[in-house]
């Protein structure tokens, strides 16, 4: 995530229209952006590994050319769609905590590149877009399905929080995570392996049983992006080349009905306090 926010932020620094906020310009630099992104990822994707870098073809499709810059071929259709299909639940969600940044940034009149860097800050956290890789680390640890009861009884016990659950708006379950479920399925299948399916269910159970919390997206699509093959800590940076259509979204609004974003803040601390004169202390 830190490579994915330098990215965009370095793009900003090279781009000749940064600087030019009219609708057309900011068009303009977002389709940029939203095309540059994957192909810089994935080129650091082979790069830290000491592999060539593969740039994309015009005959691809936007899912198929990460796959084909990150690992040199396009695997079967089936699971290209539950990536797809991962990007379009990703691509836009109201007013979260990135995109909320996004659009106090803009609400400045500053551009699109700063906007769309402070957003991906944003969405790194664990509490946010980060929480699909925190789920990986999860299952991880749980190691096999026979750890899983064992292991998420302990967690709720010590009233630890549990990754991939939890939705400050949806309290009765994410309406993205049915789909994405349907589609984590279809690739354990098509991968032959169950392993992360059996620690999926087992934890969800208790987490309904015992907390009455449900899961968020991000819980089907950490071990959906590990069976596609990908590092760990790129499943947030994946979220992020989906996620630029919303936030752009987002960022032309709101150029095109400016207010600057200035919330007041309730003080809470003491009432008074006497302040001691140099002198006297
Ligand atoms: N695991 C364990 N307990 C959880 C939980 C989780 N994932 N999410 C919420 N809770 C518990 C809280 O501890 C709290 O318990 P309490 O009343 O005994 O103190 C209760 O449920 C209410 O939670 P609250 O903190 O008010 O919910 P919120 O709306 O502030 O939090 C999240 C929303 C997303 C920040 C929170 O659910 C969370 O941290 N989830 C894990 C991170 C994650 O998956 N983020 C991706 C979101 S799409």
């Amino acid at each position: 995530m830190d490579v994915t926010r330098t990215i965009v932020s370095i793009m900003g620094l090279e781009d000749k229209e940064t600087k030019d906020n009219s609708p057309k310009a900011n068009m303009r630099k977002i389709m940029r952006i939203f095309a540059k992104t994957p192909v810089a990822l994935a080129a650091f994707y082979r790069s830290r590994k000491g592999k060539k870098i593969i740039p994309p073809k015009k005959n691809l499709s936007f899912s198929e050319n990460f796959f084909h810059m990150c690992f040199g071929k396009v695997p079967n259709k089936d699971i290209v769609k539950a990536f797809d299909v991962s990007l379009i639940l990703y691509a836009e969600h109201s007013f979260n905590v990135s995109t909320f940044t996004a659009r106090t940034i803009t609400s400045s009149l500053s551009d699109v590149h700063g906007a769309i860097t402070g957003a991906i800050a944003s969405l790194k956290g664990p509490l946010h877009g980060g929480a699909n890789e925190e789920v990986m680390h999860m299952m991880n640890k749980i190691k096999k399905p026979e750890n899983a009861l064992k292991w998420i009884n302990k967690t709720l016990d010590n009233k630890d929080v549990v990754m991939g659950f939890g939705h400050r708006v949806y309290k009765s379950g994410d309406s993205r995570v049915p789909t994405m479920r349907e589609y984590f399925g279809k690739v354990a299948k098509i991968k032959k392996d169950k392993k992360f399916e059996k620690i999926y269910d087992i934890v969800e159970k208790v987490m309904i049983e015992r907390k009455n919390i449900h899961p968020n997206v991000d819980y089907p699509t950490g071990p959906t992006y590990h069976l596609m093959g990908f590092d760990t800590d790129f499943f947030t940076p994946i979220f992020v080349l989906s996620r630029i259509t919303g936030w752009s979204a987002h960022i032309m609004e709101q150029y095109a009905a400016n207010k600057l974003i200035r919330p007041l803040s309730k003080y809470s601390g003491a009432k008074h306090r006497r302040v001691i004169r140099l002198n006297q202390r």
